[in-house]
Protein backbone atom coordinates (compact mmCIF):
# COMPACT_ATOMS: atom_id res chain seq x y z
CA UNK A 1 0.00 0.00 0.00
CA UNK A 2 0.75 3.20 -0.75
CA UNK A 3 -0.14 6.70 0.37
CA UNK A 4 1.35 8.50 -3.20
CA UNK A 5 -1.49 10.38 -4.95
CA UNK A 6 -3.83 7.79 -7.28
CA UNK A 7 -3.27 7.98 -10.72
CA UNK A 8 -7.27 6.90 -11.67
CA UNK A 9 -9.08 8.47 -8.16
CA UNK A 10 -9.71 11.52 -6.83
CA UNK A 11 -6.89 14.13 -6.98
CA UNK A 12 -6.38 14.41 -3.46
CA UNK A 13 -2.98 14.26 -1.84
CA UNK A 14 -5.10 12.24 1.26
CA UNK A 15 -4.95 9.30 -1.05
CA UNK A 16 -3.50 5.79 -0.86
CA UNK A 17 -3.55 3.06 -3.20
CA UNK A 18 -4.41 -0.38 -2.73
CA UNK A 19 -2.64 -2.63 -5.25
CA UNK A 20 -4.87 -5.82 -5.00
CA UNK A 21 -5.39 -8.96 -7.47
CA UNK A 22 -3.61 -6.96 -10.09
CA UNK A 23 -5.83 -4.18 -9.74
CA UNK A 24 -4.61 -0.72 -8.27
CA UNK A 25 -7.62 0.41 -6.39
CA UNK A 26 -7.51 4.14 -4.87
CA UNK A 27 -8.48 4.36 -1.53
CA UNK A 28 -9.49 7.88 0.22
CA UNK A 29 -7.41 8.80 3.05
CA UNK A 30 -9.44 10.67 6.21
CA UNK A 31 -7.87 13.13 8.56
CA UNK A 32 -8.93 13.57 12.08
CA UNK A 33 -8.49 16.73 13.92
CA UNK A 34 -5.86 14.86 15.65
CA UNK A 35 -3.75 11.36 15.58
CA UNK A 36 -3.70 8.80 12.62
CA UNK A 37 -4.95 9.53 9.48
CA UNK A 38 -7.44 6.75 8.49
CA UNK A 39 -7.89 4.52 4.91
CA UNK A 40 -11.98 4.68 4.28
CA UNK A 41 -12.26 0.81 2.60
CA UNK A 42 -15.67 1.14 3.02
CA UNK A 43 -16.17 0.74 -0.83
CA UNK A 44 -13.18 -2.06 -0.85
CA UNK A 45 -15.36 -5.28 -0.73
CA UNK A 46 -17.57 -3.72 -3.95
CA UNK A 47 -14.09 -2.50 -5.71
CA UNK A 48 -12.13 -5.93 -4.94
CA UNK A 49 -14.76 -8.60 -3.71
CA UNK A 50 -12.31 -9.02 -0.74
CA UNK A 51 -12.35 -8.11 2.95
CA UNK A 52 -9.84 -7.02 5.05
CA UNK A 53 -9.33 -8.91 8.13
CA UNK A 54 -8.46 -7.64 11.30
CA UNK A 55 -9.51 -9.66 14.39
CA UNK A 56 -9.22 -7.36 17.53
CA UNK A 57 -9.64 -4.57 15.69
CA UNK A 58 -5.56 -3.60 16.16
CA UNK A 59 -5.78 -1.50 12.97
CA UNK A 60 -9.47 -0.59 12.54
CA UNK A 61 -11.08 2.55 13.04
CA UNK A 62 -15.01 1.53 13.52
CA UNK A 63 -16.20 5.31 13.53
CA UNK A 64 -16.33 8.98 13.48
CA UNK A 65 -16.05 10.24 17.33
CA UNK A 66 -15.32 13.82 18.59
CA UNK A 67 -15.71 12.56 22.48
CA UNK A 68 -12.36 11.42 23.57
CA UNK A 69 -8.85 11.31 22.32
CA UNK A 70 -6.19 8.91 23.22
CA UNK A 71 -2.57 9.19 22.38
CA UNK A 72 -0.93 5.72 23.56
CA UNK A 73 2.33 6.35 22.51
CA UNK A 74 2.58 9.72 24.65
CA UNK A 75 0.47 8.67 27.44
CA UNK A 76 -2.23 11.38 26.15
CA UNK A 77 -6.05 10.89 26.96
CA UNK A 78 -8.29 14.32 26.25
CA UNK A 79 -12.09 14.20 26.96
CA UNK A 80 -13.77 16.88 24.71
CA UNK A 81 -10.06 18.26 24.39
CA UNK A 82 -9.73 18.59 27.70
CA UNK A 83 -6.55 16.45 29.19
CA UNK A 84 -7.67 14.13 31.95
CA UNK A 85 -5.19 15.11 34.71
CA UNK A 86 -6.72 18.43 34.87
CA UNK A 87 -10.15 16.91 34.30
CA UNK A 88 -9.30 14.89 37.85
CA UNK A 89 -7.40 18.22 39.16
CA UNK A 90 -9.98 20.67 39.05
CA UNK A 91 -13.50 19.26 37.79
CA UNK A 92 -16.06 16.53 39.31
CA UNK A 93 -18.13 14.11 37.95
CA UNK A 94 -20.68 15.75 37.19
CA UNK A 95 -19.58 18.27 35.12
CA UNK A 96 -17.25 15.92 32.99
CA UNK A 97 -20.17 13.58 32.56
CA UNK A 98 -22.16 17.34 31.08
CA UNK A 99 -18.79 17.50 28.94
CA UNK A 100 -18.92 14.46 27.47
CA UNK A 101 -22.72 14.69 26.61
CA UNK A 102 -22.79 18.34 25.32
CA UNK A 103 -19.60 18.89 24.03
CA UNK A 104 -18.20 22.24 26.42
CA UNK A 105 -17.73 22.38 29.63
CA UNK A 106 -21.04 23.79 31.33
CA UNK A 107 -21.64 27.40 33.06
CA UNK A 108 -22.23 27.53 36.11
CA UNK A 109 -26.26 27.64 36.17
CA UNK A 110 -25.80 24.52 33.60
CA UNK A 111 -24.11 22.34 36.09
CA UNK A 112 -26.42 23.08 38.51
CA UNK A 113 -29.56 22.11 36.29
CA UNK A 114 -27.78 19.47 34.90
CA UNK A 115 -27.06 18.15 38.15
CA UNK A 116 -30.61 18.51 39.33
CA UNK A 117 -32.13 16.90 36.49
CA UNK A 118 -29.87 14.04 37.34
CA UNK A 119 -30.95 13.90 40.99
CA UNK A 120 -34.34 13.50 40.04
CA UNK A 121 -33.88 10.29 38.51
CA UNK A 122 -32.22 8.86 41.22
CA UNK A 123 -34.81 6.37 42.71
CA UNK A 124 -35.43 3.30 41.01
CA UNK A 125 -39.31 2.25 40.36
CA UNK A 126 -39.91 0.20 43.37
CA UNK A 127 -41.29 -2.77 41.63
CA UNK A 128 -37.48 -3.19 40.64
CA UNK A 129 -36.46 -2.94 43.70
CA UNK A 130 -38.14 -6.80 44.33
CA UNK A 131 -35.75 -8.18 41.45
CA UNK A 132 -32.89 -8.17 44.12
CA UNK A 133 -34.23 -10.68 45.71
CA UNK A 134 -34.56 -12.98 43.02
CA UNK A 135 -30.74 -12.94 43.39
CA UNK A 136 -28.82 -15.12 45.21
CA UNK A 137 -26.81 -13.52 48.30
CA UNK A 138 -23.20 -14.44 46.58
CA UNK A 139 -24.18 -13.40 43.63
CA UNK A 140 -21.45 -11.61 41.87
CA UNK A 141 -22.46 -7.82 41.91
CA UNK A 142 -21.73 -7.79 38.01
CA UNK A 143 -24.00 -10.38 37.88
CA UNK A 144 -27.13 -8.09 39.30
CA UNK A 145 -25.97 -5.28 37.36
CA UNK A 146 -26.42 -6.99 33.83
CA UNK A 147 -30.13 -8.42 34.91
CA UNK A 148 -31.80 -5.00 36.89
CA UNK A 149 -30.14 -2.25 34.05
CA UNK A 150 -31.29 -4.64 30.77
CA UNK A 151 -34.73 -4.59 33.20
CA UNK A 152 -34.82 -1.49 32.98
CA UNK A 153 -36.30 -0.88 29.69
CA UNK A 154 -38.86 -3.08 31.24
CA UNK A 155 -39.99 0.01 33.02
CA UNK A 156 -39.03 3.18 31.46
CA UNK A 157 -41.14 2.77 28.37
CA UNK A 158 -41.82 5.96 28.13
CA UNK A 159 -37.94 6.77 26.80
CA UNK A 160 -37.05 4.18 24.77
CA UNK A 161 -37.95 5.24 21.48
CA UNK A 162 -34.51 6.02 20.18
CA UNK A 163 -35.65 8.15 16.84
CA UNK A 164 -37.15 10.74 19.84
CA UNK A 165 -33.99 12.73 21.11
CA UNK A 166 -36.20 13.78 24.00
CA UNK A 167 -36.64 9.92 24.93
CA UNK A 168 -32.72 9.59 23.99
CA UNK A 169 -32.25 12.42 26.66
CA UNK A 170 -34.22 11.19 29.40
CA UNK A 171 -32.77 7.77 29.27
CA UNK A 172 -29.38 9.25 29.29
CA UNK A 173 -30.01 10.80 32.79
CA UNK A 174 -32.11 8.32 33.94
CA UNK A 175 -28.70 5.21 33.08
CA UNK A 176 -26.35 8.09 34.64
CA UNK A 177 -28.87 8.58 37.83
CA UNK A 178 -29.58 4.95 38.20
CA UNK A 179 -26.50 3.46 38.54
CA UNK A 180 -25.24 4.42 41.56
CA UNK A 181 -28.45 3.25 43.42
CA UNK A 182 -28.52 0.02 41.59
CA UNK A 183 -25.22 -0.56 42.44
CA UNK A 184 -25.03 0.38 45.82
CA UNK A 185 -28.15 -2.00 46.18
CA UNK A 186 -26.53 -4.89 44.55
CA UNK A 187 -23.53 -4.15 47.51
CA UNK A 188 -26.53 -3.93 50.48
CA UNK A 189 -28.53 -7.30 49.07
CA UNK A 190 -24.95 -9.32 49.69
CA UNK A 191 -24.23 -7.92 52.73
CA UNK A 192 -28.54 -8.54 53.87
CA UNK A 193 -28.28 -5.42 54.93
CA UNK A 194 -31.72 -2.74 53.89
CA UNK A 195 -31.50 -0.85 50.69
CA UNK A 196 -30.57 3.07 51.36
CA UNK A 197 -33.01 5.34 48.81
CA UNK A 198 -31.22 8.37 47.55
CA UNK A 199 -30.65 11.27 49.32
CA UNK A 200 -30.90 14.23 46.81
CA UNK A 201 -29.29 16.76 49.11
CA UNK A 202 -25.66 15.02 48.57
CA UNK A 203 -23.79 14.91 45.64
CA UNK A 204 -23.69 12.30 42.86
CA UNK A 205 -20.97 10.29 44.95
CA UNK A 206 -21.87 11.28 48.25
CA UNK A 207 -25.26 10.09 47.83
CA UNK A 208 -23.29 6.72 46.26
CA UNK A 209 -21.23 6.34 49.74
CA UNK A 210 -24.24 6.91 51.34
CA UNK A 211 -26.29 4.14 49.53
CA UNK A 212 -23.48 1.93 49.96
CA UNK A 213 -22.25 2.31 53.88
CA UNK A 214 -25.16 3.89 55.45
CA UNK A 215 -27.87 1.97 57.54
CA UNK A 216 -31.21 3.22 58.55
CA UNK A 217 -30.14 2.93 62.13
CA UNK A 218 -27.29 5.69 62.29
CA UNK A 219 -26.49 9.05 60.04
CA UNK A 220 -24.15 8.52 57.50
CA UNK A 221 -21.61 11.37 57.00
CA UNK A 222 -19.85 11.58 53.81
CA UNK A 223 -15.89 11.92 54.27
CA UNK A 224 -15.24 14.94 52.15
CA UNK A 225 -11.97 13.76 50.82
CA UNK A 226 -13.02 10.30 50.23
CA UNK A 227 -16.12 11.59 48.49
CA UNK A 228 -13.48 13.95 46.55
CA UNK A 229 -11.37 10.71 45.65
CA UNK A 230 -13.84 8.11 44.81
CA UNK A 231 -15.62 11.00 42.73
CA UNK A 232 -11.80 11.80 40.91
CA UNK A 233 -12.13 7.79 39.98
CA UNK A 234 -15.26 8.23 38.51
CA UNK A 235 -13.87 10.54 35.66
CA UNK A 236 -10.83 8.46 35.69
CA UNK A 237 -13.15 6.10 34.60
CA UNK A 238 -16.03 7.89 32.71
CA UNK A 239 -14.67 7.20 29.14
CA UNK A 240 -12.18 5.92 26.79
CA UNK A 241 -12.73 5.61 23.08
CA UNK A 242 -13.59 2.48 21.80
CA UNK A 243 -12.51 0.09 24.18
CA UNK A 244 -14.50 -2.99 24.00
CA UNK A 245 -17.20 -2.60 26.15
CA UNK A 246 -17.87 1.02 24.41
CA UNK A 247 -17.65 -1.07 21.11
CA UNK A 248 -20.46 -3.45 22.64
CA UNK A 249 -22.49 -0.43 23.45
CA UNK A 250 -22.48 1.11 19.55
CA UNK A 251 -23.08 -2.69 18.27
CA UNK A 252 -25.69 -3.39 20.32
CA UNK A 253 -27.51 0.22 19.95
CA UNK A 254 -26.55 0.29 16.13
CA UNK A 255 -29.43 -2.39 15.33
CA UNK A 256 -31.94 0.06 16.92
CA UNK A 257 -32.16 -1.90 20.58
CA UNK A 258 -33.02 0.57 23.32
CA UNK A 259 -30.27 2.20 25.55
CA UNK A 260 -30.94 0.00 28.89
CA UNK A 261 -30.24 -3.03 26.84
CA UNK A 262 -26.70 -1.99 24.82
CA UNK A 263 -25.98 -0.81 28.74
CA UNK A 264 -26.66 -4.08 29.79
CA UNK A 265 -24.30 -5.63 26.82
CA UNK A 266 -21.72 -3.07 27.62
CA UNK A 267 -21.72 -4.10 31.76
CA UNK A 268 -21.47 -7.97 30.36
CA UNK A 269 -18.60 -6.87 28.19
CA UNK A 270 -16.83 -4.78 30.93
CA UNK A 271 -17.17 -7.71 33.83
CA UNK A 272 -14.11 -9.93 31.65
CA UNK A 273 -10.91 -10.13 33.40
CA UNK A 274 -9.13 -8.80 30.19
CA UNK A 275 -10.96 -5.14 30.62
CA UNK A 276 -13.30 -3.89 33.62
CA UNK A 277 -12.70 -7.17 35.50
CA UNK A 278 -8.71 -6.23 35.99
CA UNK A 279 -9.46 -4.12 38.98
CA UNK A 280 -11.00 -7.09 41.05
CA UNK A 281 -7.97 -9.30 39.38
CA UNK A 282 -5.39 -6.78 40.41
CA UNK A 283 -5.98 -6.40 43.91
CA UNK A 284 -6.54 -10.01 43.98
CA UNK A 285 -3.31 -10.65 42.48
CA UNK A 286 -1.08 -7.78 44.64
CA UNK A 287 -2.69 -9.75 48.08
CA UNK A 288 -2.09 -13.01 46.81
CA UNK A 289 2.16 -11.70 46.01
CA UNK A 290 1.69 -10.71 49.55
CA UNK A 291 5.15 -9.22 50.31
CA UNK A 292 7.52 -7.94 48.06
CA UNK A 293 10.10 -10.64 48.50
CA UNK A 294 7.52 -12.15 46.00
CA UNK A 295 7.00 -10.08 43.36
CA UNK A 296 10.24 -11.57 41.79
CA UNK A 297 8.64 -15.09 41.39
CA UNK A 298 5.42 -13.21 40.13
CA UNK A 299 7.01 -11.32 37.52
CA UNK A 300 8.96 -14.61 36.31
CA UNK A 301 5.45 -16.42 35.71
CA UNK A 302 3.88 -13.24 33.85
CA UNK A 303 6.99 -13.58 31.89
CA UNK A 304 6.79 -17.75 31.32
CA UNK A 305 4.74 -18.40 28.28
CA UNK A 306 3.95 -21.61 29.28
CA UNK A 307 1.96 -19.80 32.42
CA UNK A 308 -1.54 -18.35 31.54
CA UNK A 309 -0.59 -15.75 34.54
CA UNK A 310 -0.40 -11.96 33.62
CA UNK A 311 0.16 -9.27 36.05
CA UNK A 312 -3.68 -7.82 36.14
CA UNK A 313 -3.36 -4.06 36.31
CA UNK A 314 -0.51 -3.81 33.49
CA UNK A 315 -0.39 -3.53 29.65
CA UNK A 316 -2.99 -1.75 27.35
CA UNK A 317 -4.04 -2.12 23.71
CA UNK A 318 -3.70 1.51 23.30
CA UNK A 319 -1.53 2.96 25.80
CA UNK A 320 2.39 2.16 25.09
CA UNK A 321 3.37 4.21 27.81
CA UNK A 322 2.05 4.95 31.06
CA UNK A 323 -1.56 5.19 31.53
CA UNK A 324 -2.25 8.76 32.57
CA UNK A 325 -4.73 7.61 34.51
CA UNK A 326 -2.83 5.28 36.56
CA UNK A 327 -0.54 8.38 37.76
CA UNK A 328 -3.72 10.10 39.22
CA UNK A 329 -4.44 6.88 40.99
CA UNK A 330 -0.99 6.35 42.14
CA UNK A 331 -1.09 9.73 44.20
CA UNK A 332 -5.17 9.23 45.02
CA UNK A 333 -3.80 6.24 47.08
CA UNK A 334 -1.91 8.47 49.08
CA UNK A 335 -4.59 10.63 49.45
CA UNK A 336 -7.31 8.32 50.67
CA UNK A 337 -4.74 6.86 53.14
CA UNK A 338 -4.14 10.30 55.01
CA UNK A 339 -7.70 11.42 54.97
CA UNK A 340 -9.07 8.04 56.55
CA UNK A 341 -5.41 7.55 59.01
CA UNK A 342 -5.44 3.81 57.50
CA UNK A 343 -2.37 1.94 55.37
CA UNK A 344 -2.27 -1.43 53.68
CA UNK A 345 1.20 -3.06 52.86
CA UNK A 346 -0.63 -4.17 49.15
CA UNK A 347 0.30 -0.81 48.37
CA UNK A 348 4.06 -1.12 48.66
CA UNK A 349 3.67 -4.58 47.26
CA UNK A 350 2.23 -2.56 44.51
CA UNK A 351 4.83 0.06 44.04
CA UNK A 352 7.61 -2.43 44.18
CA UNK A 353 6.06 -4.26 41.65
CA UNK A 354 5.79 -1.46 39.72
CA UNK A 355 9.06 -0.56 40.06
CA UNK A 356 10.61 -3.75 39.02
CA UNK A 357 8.28 -4.72 35.80
CA UNK A 358 9.71 -1.15 34.79
CA UNK A 359 13.09 -2.12 34.81
CA UNK A 360 12.38 -5.89 33.43
CA UNK A 361 13.60 -6.37 29.63
CA UNK A 362 10.42 -7.90 29.03
CA UNK A 363 7.77 -5.78 30.32
CA UNK A 364 10.12 -2.45 28.85
CA UNK A 365 10.56 -4.39 25.40
CA UNK A 366 6.74 -4.58 25.03
CA UNK A 367 6.05 -1.59 26.41
CA UNK A 368 3.98 -2.43 29.65
CA UNK A 369 2.82 -0.09 32.05
CA UNK A 370 0.27 -0.03 34.84
CA UNK A 371 -3.45 0.96 33.77
CA UNK A 372 -5.81 2.74 35.53
CA UNK A 373 -6.85 -0.91 37.37
CA UNK A 374 -3.41 -1.30 39.01
CA UNK A 375 -3.71 0.99 41.88
CA UNK A 376 -7.95 1.63 41.91
CA UNK A 377 -8.26 -1.70 44.19
CA UNK A 378 -6.22 -0.26 46.82
CA UNK A 379 -8.08 2.86 47.23
CA UNK A 380 -11.72 1.73 46.73
CA UNK A 381 -10.67 -1.33 49.53
CA UNK A 382 -9.64 1.49 51.85
CA UNK A 383 -13.08 2.84 51.07
CA UNK A 384 -14.35 -0.23 52.14
CA UNK A 385 -15.58 -1.74 49.00
CA UNK A 386 -14.74 -5.36 48.76
CA UNK A 387 -13.00 -6.42 45.80
CA UNK A 388 -16.42 -7.93 44.15
CA UNK A 389 -17.80 -4.33 44.04
CA UNK A 390 -14.50 -2.75 41.84
CA UNK A 391 -16.26 -3.77 38.46
CA UNK A 392 -19.40 -2.55 39.34
CA UNK A 393 -18.04 0.57 40.29
CA UNK A 394 -16.28 0.52 36.62
CA UNK A 395 -19.49 0.00 35.28
CA UNK A 396 -21.05 2.76 37.34
CA UNK A 397 -18.59 5.79 36.08
CA UNK A 398 -18.52 4.34 32.40
CA UNK A 399 -21.88 4.51 31.87
CA UNK A 400 -21.55 8.20 31.41
CA UNK A 401 -19.10 7.49 28.53
CA UNK A 402 -21.27 4.59 26.78
CA UNK A 403 -24.27 7.20 26.88
CA UNK A 404 -22.32 9.63 25.20
CA UNK A 405 -21.29 7.12 22.65
CA UNK A 406 -24.58 5.80 22.09
CA UNK A 407 -26.51 9.16 21.39
CA UNK A 408 -23.14 10.52 19.38
CA UNK A 409 -24.03 7.03 16.92
CA UNK A 410 -27.75 7.34 17.35
CA UNK A 411 -27.94 11.13 16.08
CA UNK A 412 -25.09 10.07 12.63
CA UNK A 413 -27.59 10.46 10.10
CA UNK A 414 -24.94 7.62 8.23
CA UNK A 415 -25.29 5.33 10.86
CA UNK A 416 -25.63 1.54 9.73
CA UNK A 417 -26.13 -1.30 11.49
CA UNK A 418 -22.98 -2.78 12.60
CA UNK A 419 -22.02 -6.34 10.45
CA UNK A 420 -18.58 -7.10 10.23
CA UNK A 421 -17.60 -10.43 7.90
CA UNK A 422 -15.44 -12.97 8.31
CA UNK A 423 -12.60 -15.38 6.77
CA UNK A 424 -14.45 -18.56 6.74
CA UNK A 425 -12.75 -21.66 7.46
CA UNK A 426 -15.30 -24.39 7.74
CA UNK A 427 -16.33 -27.13 5.42
CA UNK A 428 -16.96 -26.29 2.22
CA UNK A 429 -20.97 -27.10 0.85
CA UNK A 430 -21.92 -30.81 0.86
CA UNK A 431 -24.32 -33.41 0.91
CA UNK A 432 -26.33 -33.46 3.91
CA UNK A 433 -26.15 -37.09 5.02
CA UNK A 434 -28.88 -39.21 6.97
CA UNK A 435 -28.43 -40.04 10.17
CA UNK A 436 -28.79 -44.04 9.61
CA UNK A 437 -25.93 -43.60 7.05
CA UNK A 438 -23.63 -41.80 9.24
N1 LIG B 1 1.49 -9.46 31.81
C1 LIG B 1 2.38 -10.15 31.09
N2 LIG B 1 2.49 -10.07 29.75
C2 LIG B 1 1.66 -9.26 29.10
C3 LIG B 1 0.68 -8.50 29.79
C4 LIG B 1 0.63 -8.62 31.20
N3 LIG B 1 -0.27 -7.91 31.89
N4 LIG B 1 -0.02 -7.77 28.90
C5 LIG B 1 0.46 -8.07 27.70
N5 LIG B 1 1.48 -8.97 27.81
C6 LIG B 1 2.31 -9.50 26.72
C7 LIG B 1 1.54 -10.54 25.93
O1 LIG B 1 1.77 -11.83 26.44
C8 LIG B 1 2.09 -10.35 24.55
O2 LIG B 1 3.33 -10.98 24.49
P1 LIG B 1 3.83 -11.64 23.08
O3 LIG B 1 3.93 -10.49 22.12
O4 LIG B 1 5.15 -12.25 23.42
O5 LIG B 1 2.78 -12.63 22.69
C9 LIG B 1 2.35 -8.85 24.45
O6 LIG B 1 2.54 -8.40 25.81
C10 LIG B 1 1.18 -8.06 23.85
O7 LIG B 1 0.01 -8.40 24.57
P2 LIG B 1 -1.40 -8.67 23.90
O8 LIG B 1 -2.22 -9.54 24.78
O9 LIG B 1 -1.21 -9.11 22.47
O10 LIG B 1 -1.97 -7.20 23.88
P3 LIG B 1 -3.48 -6.76 23.78
O11 LIG B 1 -3.47 -5.37 23.31
O12 LIG B 1 -4.26 -7.75 22.98
O13 LIG B 1 -4.01 -6.84 25.30
C11 LIG B 1 -4.52 -6.27 27.52
C12 LIG B 1 -4.12 -5.75 26.14
C13 LIG B 1 -4.92 -5.08 28.41
C14 LIG B 1 -5.74 -7.19 27.39
C15 LIG B 1 -3.32 -7.04 28.16
O14 LIG B 1 -2.24 -6.17 28.31
C16 LIG B 1 -3.70 -7.70 29.48
O15 LIG B 1 -4.23 -8.81 29.49
N6 LIG B 1 -3.42 -7.00 30.64
C17 LIG B 1 -3.84 -7.50 31.94
C18 LIG B 1 -5.31 -7.21 32.13
C19 LIG B 1 -5.57 -5.74 32.42
O16 LIG B 1 -4.90 -5.11 33.22
N7 LIG B 1 -6.62 -5.20 31.78
C20 LIG B 1 -7.07 -3.83 32.00
C21 LIG B 1 -6.86 -2.95 30.80
S1 LIG B 1 -7.06 -1.20 31.21
C22 LIG B 1 -8.70 -1.03 31.69
C23 LIG B 1 -9.68 -1.40 30.67
O17 LIG B 1 -9.57 -0.98 29.53
O18 LIG B 1 -10.61 -2.13 31.01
Amino acid sequence: MSDNPVSNGPATPNAAVLNAGGKEVPLQVRSGSVGPDVIDIRKLYADTGMFTYDPGFTSTASCDSALTYIDGDEGVLLHRGYPIGELAEHSSFMEVSYLLLNGELPAKDELDTFTRTICRHTMLHEQLMQFYRGFRRDAHPMAIMCGVVGALSAFYHDSTDISDPNHRRISSHRLIAKMPTIAAAAFKYSVGQPFVYPDNTLSYTGNFLRMTFGVPAEKYEVIPAVERALDRIFILHADHEQNASTSTVRLAGSSGANPFACIAAGIACLWGPAHGGANEAALNMLREIGTPDKIAHYIERAKDKNDPFRLMGFGHRVYKNYDPRATVMQSTVREVFDALKVTDPVFETALQLEDMALNDDYFREKKLFPNVDFYSGVILSAIGFPTTMFTALFALARTVGWVAQWNEMISDPGQKIGRPRQLYTGPTERAYVPLDKR
